[in-house]
C-alpha cells in the first residue's frame, strides 16, 4: 500500500527547518534524497519515520552512524532482542541467521559488544536489524558515509540483493550523487527545508529543473566514478 504523508514540518528555536511537506511513497520504490548539507534531509527522514510509525506503519530508520543505534555497553545479541521487543515480535533465531547472512555477517560474534566489531560490520548489523520486521519502508540516512568505498559498495550491494523483489520501499538520504545515481529509481532534491524537485534519476541528473538540482549535478565527474 502506498505510504502517504502530508504537512510534515519541523522547527527548532523558532526557526523552520522543515517546511510543510507532502509525499507519496509507492511500495518497493527506491528514492534518493539529496541536497546540500544543512538543507534538512535528516530532519525530513526523522519526521517521516515518526509520522508513519505513529500511524502504525512499519517503518525503520538507519542513522548515519552506527554509534547512534548501538550502545557500547550492550552485546549485539542484546540489541537484536531489543529490536524484536520494540517490534513486538518473538525471538526468531532462523530469521536472525537469514538476515545476518544476507548482510554478509557470519553468526557467532553476537556475544561481543559493538567495539568488538568493525564499523562496516556494525553498520551492516544495524541495517540487518532494521529489516527484522519486514518494514514497508526503510529510511537510510547516509548509511555508508563512514565506510571506505569498497565496504560501502559491498554493503549497498548486499542490501540491494536483499530488497530485490521485496515490497519494502527505500529512501536513501545522501549527499553522494554517485551512490544515489546507481542505487535509486527516483531522486528528490531538498533545499532550505523543502523538497524542491522529484524526478526519475536519469531525468533529474541530466535535465535538472531547479537551481538547487542544477547546483548538485553541476559536477559531472561523478558519472565516471566506479561506484
Ligand atoms: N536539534 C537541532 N537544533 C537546532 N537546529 C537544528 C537541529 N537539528 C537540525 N537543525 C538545523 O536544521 C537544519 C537542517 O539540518 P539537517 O541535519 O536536517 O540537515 P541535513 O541536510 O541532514 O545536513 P547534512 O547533510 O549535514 O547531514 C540545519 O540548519 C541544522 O543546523
Ligand atoms: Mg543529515
Amino acid at each position: 500500500m502506498t505510504l502517504s504523508v502530508s504537512g510534515l514540518c519541523a522547527e527548532h528555536s523558532g526557526r523552520i527547518i522543515l517546511r510543510p511537506t507532502s509525499l507519496d511513497i509507492e511500495p518497493g520504490v527506491r528514492i534518493g534524497l539529496v541536497g546540500a548539507s544543512g538543507s534538512g534531509k535528516s530532519t525530513f527522514g526523522h519526521a517521516l519515520t515518526d509520522d508513519l510509525q505513529a500511524r502504525g506503519r512499519v517503518v525503520s530508520h538507519v542513522p548515519q552512524s552506527p554509534d547512534e543505534a548501538l550502545d557500547p555497553l550492550r552485546s549485539m545479541a542484546f540489541h537484536w532482542r531489543e529490536a524484536e521487543t520494540a517490534l513486538g515480535v518473538p525471538h526468531n533465531a532462523q530469521r536472525q541467521r537469514e538476515l545476518l547472512q544476507s548482510l554478509g555477517i557470519a553468526p557467532g560474534d553476537l556475544g561481543k559488544r559493538p567495539w568488538g566489531w568493525s564499523r562496516g560490520m556494525q553498520q551492516r548489523f544495524v541495517i540487518a536489524m532494521a529489516l527484522i520486521g519486514s518494514p514497508e519502508l526503510i529510511v537510510l540516512d547516509e548509511p555508508t558515509s563512514a565506510l571506505d568505498p569498497v565496504v560501502a559498495a559491498d554493503t549497498m550491494n548486499l542490501l540491494d540483493r536483499f530488497l530485490e523483489g521485496c515490497q519494502t520501499a527505500m529512501i536513501l538520504i545522501t549527499h553522494d550523487l554517485c551512490l544515489a545515481a546507481r542505487r535509486v529509481a527516483q531522486l528528490m532534491v531538498m533545499h532550505d527545508g523543502q523538497i524542491v524537485e522529484r524526478a526519475a534519476t536519469a531525468d533529474l541528473l541530466h535535465r535538472p529543473e531547479t537551481e538547487a538540482a542544477r547546483a548538485l549535478t553541476a559536477h559531472r565527474s561523478w558519472l565516471a566514478l566506479p561506484c
